[in-house]
């Protein structure tokens, strides 16, 4: 069941077209996230959703009702901010209770709610605490209470964690994704963080250009990008040029494959194949058809979980591997030689073009 549907949303500023025509549907109690690089549009679908700003076209529905005309305080949508935006002259507990306070809640009510939701995010013991006594993780939890305690319909939030400290970041990412699913709010999440974007949501629409690219799984968008920015967005690849013969192979680092069936359908004699560093085999057997070349390794970096080796293939440009850490790998020096192999079905293909779409 969807929670938000968003139709054919259009956004220009001036003749700068920023949404080109966005047509999503969120689940009902699901964590979405809008995840592209800077410039994609991604705070500007938010805020039109939150009814900061009016789309030029098209319309947003939460449930069966039509906000897209509404006024931002008429929405029931919360929404957290990069840069906390919270009251720098109200105590935190003034901070919380604000929108309540504005609703016109008993006093009471306010006191009781407001206590709840700061036991939740863990800031009870901070209540008559200021601002600026606070870490930037804590301001963000105020931000959190603030947006929560209202009680929304759906949770808005536009990069919370992007001014906190790597450890910090993965802290709060995994409680905003606990309280998430204890309150099952519908959450719309924007981030350009890739890994937390996979680590937190349900789905994820990858942005670029005022288009959504896909909607998918964090699995879906991994391990089948429907088109060459999502695959280069999203993790890393090394993307090889591919022949497409008229015998139905292809040859790719000089080796000659079968071509899938949607290669061999797609109308050019080129394409673009992409293997994940990580498929990528060192000095080690095949399990099955593929390719297997020689190459000097350019690079060897161990950074105790993993082993990330540049590989110069002549002819091919260089390839990137990540390993298992491995003593005998990490023993080759640069300029030395090593056998790299790529299984055939771990080769994606896509057309050629910077959103080339997936073949295979
Ligand atoms: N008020 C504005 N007037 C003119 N252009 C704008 C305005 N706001 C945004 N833009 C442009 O619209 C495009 C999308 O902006 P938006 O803020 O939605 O990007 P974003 O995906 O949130 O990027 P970031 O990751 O940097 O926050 C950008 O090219 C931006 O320069
Ligand atoms: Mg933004």
């Amino acid at each position: 069941m969807s929670q938000v549907q968003l139709k054919n949303i259009k956004k220009s500023y001036g003749n700068y077209v920023a949404l080109k025509n966005i047509d999503i549907d969120i689940g009902l109690g699901s964590f979405f996230t809008l995840l592209g690089p800077s410039g994609c549009g991604k705070t500007t679908l938010l805020r039109a959703i939150a009814g900061f700003h009016r789309q030029d076209s098209g319309e947003i529905y939460v449930g069966e009702k039509s906000i897209g005309q509404l006024p931002a305080n008429k929405r029931n949508v919360g929404m957290v901010f990069q840069d906390y935006a919270v009251f720098p002259h109200l105590s935190v507990f003034d901070n919380v209770a604000f929108g309540l306070v504005q609703q016109k809640v008993p006093a009471a009510q306010v006191k009781e709610r407001v206590a709840a939701i700061l036991k939740t995010v863990h800031l009870a013991q901070h209540a008559e605490r200021m601002p600026h006594q606070l870490s930037g993780g804590q301001q963000q939890r105020v931000g959190l209470a603030r947006a929560l305690v209202i009680r929304p319909k759906v949770l808005l939030m536009d990069e919370p964690l992007s001014n906190l400290d790597a450890k910090l970041r993965i802290d709060l990412r995994r409680d905003i994704r606990q309280l998430q699913q204890e309150f099952g709010i519908t959450t719309v999440y924007v981030t350009h963080d890739q890994e937390e974007a996979l680590a937190i949501s349900d789905q994820v629409c990858v942005m670029y250009d005022g288009w959504a690219q896909q909607v998918g799984s964090p699995w879906a968008i991994y391990n089948q990008p429907a088109n060459r920015f999502v695959a280069t967005f999203v993790g890393s690849n090394n993307f090889m040029p591919v022949a497409v013969r008229s015998d139905g192979e292809l040859e790719l680092l000089g080796t000659r494959l079968p071509a899938p069936p949607a290669v061999r359908e797609h109308a050019s004699a080129s394409c673009v194949g992409a293997v994940r560093p990580e498929k990528v085999r060192v000095n080690q057997a095949l399990a099955g058809p593929g390719v297997q070349v020689r190459g000097v390794l350019r690079q060897s970096m161990f950074t105790g979980r993993e082993l990330q080796l540049t590989v110069e293939v002549e002819g091919h440009g260089t390839l990137d591997a990540l390993t298992a850490p491995d003593e005998a790998i990490v023993a080759i020096k640069p300029g030395h030689e090593l056998q790299l192999g790529i299984q055939a079905s771990d080769v994606l293909y896509f057309a050629e073009g910077e959103t080339g779409k997936l073949l295979s």
